[in-house]
């Protein structure tokens, strides 16, 4: 019986560790597949650090293995084997050897805080007054995230598109708690605070942003609430030249006419239930605090539907009617009992059509 039971907890932690440990090594979620040179540094720091911390762990335990075999009590042999306490020789060597691994994880850390904190390139302007770099101001809300871009005048949510092969400078801060930016395999996590405005940079390999299908995973990375778990964004990865077509697309972009008659009937129920809080051009002028919503610009190009479902219509439909029930605290209200399934049905199909890309 208590074979069976020791065979049962040995296959529920190898069943468990296997469940957790799925999610990793994924190259658009994992921060163990670098996809650029942030990351990159990170995860060399990370396997240094493991390293030396092997080696201490591996020298001490021979050490304690050897003291336990050689000295151990023996039958008949009741001397104590030689006393080395307060040894000077002894005390200088564990002191030193200790001294000595820190300063060489110290060195690379500092190094690379000062390399990858280094945000002096946005503060070159030229006659405009536009940045030189490209800048993105990343703003979180309870559970979404806003991207700006303040050089284009173009604002987009939940899904962030940057440039591979470059280094995209971010300022980021929150309008109501504490959130972090973090898109694990490329770098991070950065606060977004509500009372000051972190910056830091990213770059993505052009290769890695390929082998990972040209989308990344961002996550946030401080608990905020019921639905923290639930506020992930997705970060488009393009080519430079891909990145200035899309950014002059949505410079230039009009409203969406609708094409169906269908769509046409869920702009009506849009500009009645959702316009005062939802904006549909990506060059939205408002103040910031006057963005409450997500931007639906680009609703039609998502990949995922508020970040987290499958981007399909009933999915759109489901969220509409009752938000809460997929992300809790969610700030969105329910529509079910205010429009009809007509509405709701109309009302996906408008936002589907949503596009700036041509
Ligand atoms: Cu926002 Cu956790």
């Amino acid at each position: 019986m208590k074979g069976r039971q020791h065979k049962g907890y040995m296959f529920l932690t190898v069943a468990l560790s296997m469940a957790v440990l799925s999610g990793c090594g994924k190259p658009y979620l994992s921060a163990l597949k670098p996809a650029g040179e942030v990351a990159r540094k990170q995860y060399d720091l990370m396997m240094w650090s493991i390293w030396i911390m092997l080696f201490v762990m591996i020298v001490v335990l021979v050490i304690f293995v050897t003291v336990l075999i050689r000295f151990r009590r023996k039958k008949g042999d009741e001397t104590l084997p030689k006393q080395v306490a307060g040894n000077h020789k002894l005390e200088i060597l564990w002191t030193i050897i200790p001294v000595i691994l820190l300063v060489l994880i110290a060195i690379p850390t500092i190094t690379d805080v000062f390399k990858l904190g280094d945000t002096k390139a946005m503060e070159k302007k030229n006659k405009d007054g536009k940045h030189d770099a490209l800048v993105v101001n990343v703003r979180a809300s309870l559970y979404w995230w806003e991207f700006e871009y303040p050089d284009y005048g173009v604002v987009t949510s939940q899904e962030l598109v940057v440039p591979t092969n470059q280094k995209v400078y971010f300022q980021v801060k929150a309008s109501d708690v504490k959130h972090s930016f973090w898109i694990p395999s490329v770098g991070g996590k950065l606060d977004a605070n509500t009372d000051n405005i972190n910056k830091f940079w990213l770059e993505i390999d052009q290769k890695k942003a390929e082998e990972a299908g040209n989308v990344f995973y961002g996550k946030c990375a401080e608990l905020c609430g019921p639905s923290h778990a639930l506020m992930d964004f997705n970060v488009k990865a393009i080519s430079s030249g891909d990145f200035q077509n899309w950014i002059s697309q949505m410079k230039s972009a009009k409203k969406t006419q609708p094409a169906t008659a269908s769509a046409r009937e869920g702009q009506k129920v849009f500009n009645k239930s959702c316009i005062s809080c939802h904006a549909v051009t990506p060059s939205d002028t408002r103040p910031e605090q006057a963005r409450t919503s997500p931007n639906l610009a680009t609703f039609g190009e998502r990949g995922k539907v508020a970040g987290i479902l499958s981007y399909n219509e009933q999915n759109i439909e489901n969220w509409i009617k009752n938000p809460s029930k997929y992300k809790p605290g969610t700030k969105m209200p329910a529509f079910g009992d205010q429009l009809s399934d007509k509405e709701v049905d109309a009302l996906a199909t408008y936002l589907m059509e949503l596009k700036v890309e041509h």
